[in-house]
């Protein structure tokens, strides 16, 4: 089944056709594999679920920016969402469209502005009334005009982990929805401006997207009356958001969110536009280490890794939970905590109480980590970053290769 491409077969772990066994010989660990399919199938699934409205995917880039990933997007027909200028290269180099990229983020500097203006982006998603000033300064020195949206803060709780609450007001992003009224009104006065769209993102891994329902309301009154003020308005951007599964959990489905919000985004008559990332990715992509050590403390009893905190982020970070497998079959389990190699207490892979029962020499796969994986990724403690592989059927390509340790010195220089 696409959506689960890390299935057992004959006692082996498998990403659709390629066993992981043979993806850890052939290109060592740490190591990311992503499967193709699954990232195809993931994007069906939300643009079915927006079937009903006109509508376009803009890919959150930040969740994997590898640009074979990204590559697999753009020839689906999905625009990009970035948020750098290191994204936007990345977008363009992968192929999405110049005009179907939004470049977002609180904290865009002239340099980057210019930069998209000269590639000729979409539109920017504006976050502050300094930001809309500097946008409308630059492209009137150009000469040209810059398409925006406003991102509004509609002060609703996502009821996610805080990090990745966005949309309180207490949180750094957008404007107050309050304010975007006047916001629209000055832009009219800038040179350089012209205001195509309205955007919001109140969080990430929303398990339950009722508030998405409640902001897309707020948002879309805002928007009918901005277009009766005459304001040109031509799309609405939702945001991303949208949960995968960390264990067992059932999340919400795009399509419960689309059934909600469609009655009330069809009659503004506006492009809908969606930034997800990681339930593009996120299910796609598995952490593949090897397992160096085996040992105890006392009464605690550590496995340790050959990729921690490093490699994946997320558990140290936000606590995740990600789901743990052993890569042969009925390993049976243990009471130990699996760690990586790094120099740090928080460097966790798994804050469960047992775990496969897996040796020295062993691999685990860490599922669910296509996104938010790689890009999290450091070389904390002079390690590389992992290696990546996509999978596409029976066939597993190398689309980032490790760097040598030399290589992660090339840019520094010894006085
Ligand atoms: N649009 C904007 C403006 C965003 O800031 C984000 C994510 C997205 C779209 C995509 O959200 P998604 O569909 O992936 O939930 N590192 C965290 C997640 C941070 C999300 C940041 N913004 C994690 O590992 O859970």
């Amino acid at each position: 089944m696409p959506e689960r491409p890390f299935v057992y077969s004959d006692g082996m772990l498998f990403c659709d056709g390629v066993p992981l066994s043979e993806i850890a010989d052939r290109f060592d660990t740490p190591t990311y594999v992503y499967s193709a399919e699954a990232i195809r199938f993931a994007y069906h699934e939300i643009d079915q679920a927006f079937a009903g409205l006109p509508h376009r995917i803009c890919y959150s880039v930040k969740a994997n920016p590898n640009l074979s990933v990204c590559s697999i997007l753009a020839a689906l027909g999905a625009g990009a969402d970035v948020t750098s200028g290191g994204e936007l290269v990345r977008a363009l180099r992968a192929g999405f469209p110049p005009e179907k990229i939004v470049f977002a983020g609180v904290g865009k500097s002239r340099a980057e502005i210019e930069q998209a203006l000269t590639a000729g982006i979409g539109h920017f998603s504006v976050e502050s009334e300094g930001e809309l000033r500097l946008l409308s300064g630059v492209a009137a020195d150009r000469a040209t005009i810059a398409g925006f949206a406003l991102r509004v803060n509609p002060d609703v709780n996502a009821h996610t982990h805080p990090y990745i609450t966005t949309g309180l007001a207490s949180s750094k992003f957008g404007v107050p929805i309050g304010e975007a009224t006047r916001l629209y009104r000055l832009a009219a006065t800038l040179p350089g401006l012209r205001a195509e769209g309205i955007g919001m993102h109140i969080g990430s891994q929303m398990e339950d997207l009722s508030p998405v329902v409640e902001a897309t309301r707020g948002l879309a009154h805002l928007a009918a009356e901005l277009l009766a003020q005459g304001v040109p308005l031509q799309h609405i951007d939702i945001g991303g958001g949208y949960p995968i599964t960390y264990g067992d959990t059932q999340p919400d489905s795009p399509g419960k969110l689309t059934t909600a919000i469609e009655p009330i985004l069809r009659p503004l008559g506006l492009l809908v536009l969606t930034a997800p990332g990681r339930r593009l990715v996120g299910a796609a992509g598995a952490l593949l280490v090897r397992i160096l050590y085996r040992k105890r403390n006392g009464n605690h009893a550590f496995i340790v890794a050959d990729g921690g905190m490093n490699a994946l982020l997320r558990p140290a970070l936000y606590r995740a939970q990600h789901r743990l497998v052993a890569v042969r079959e009925n390993t049976g389990e243990v009471q130990a905590q699996v760690v990586g190699p790094v120099c740090e207490s928080a460097d966790v892979l798994s804050f469960e109480e047992t775990t496969p029962d897996v040796q020295p020499g062993e691999l685990l796969a860490i599922l669910d980590t296509g996104a938010y994986g790689f890009s999290m990724a450091s070389e904390y403690n002079g390690r590389p970053r992992p290696a990546e592989v996509l999978v596409d059927g029976a066939a597993a390509r190398l689309v980032r290769r490790r760097q040598s340790h030399e290589e992660m010195m090339v840019p520094e220089i010894d006085l």
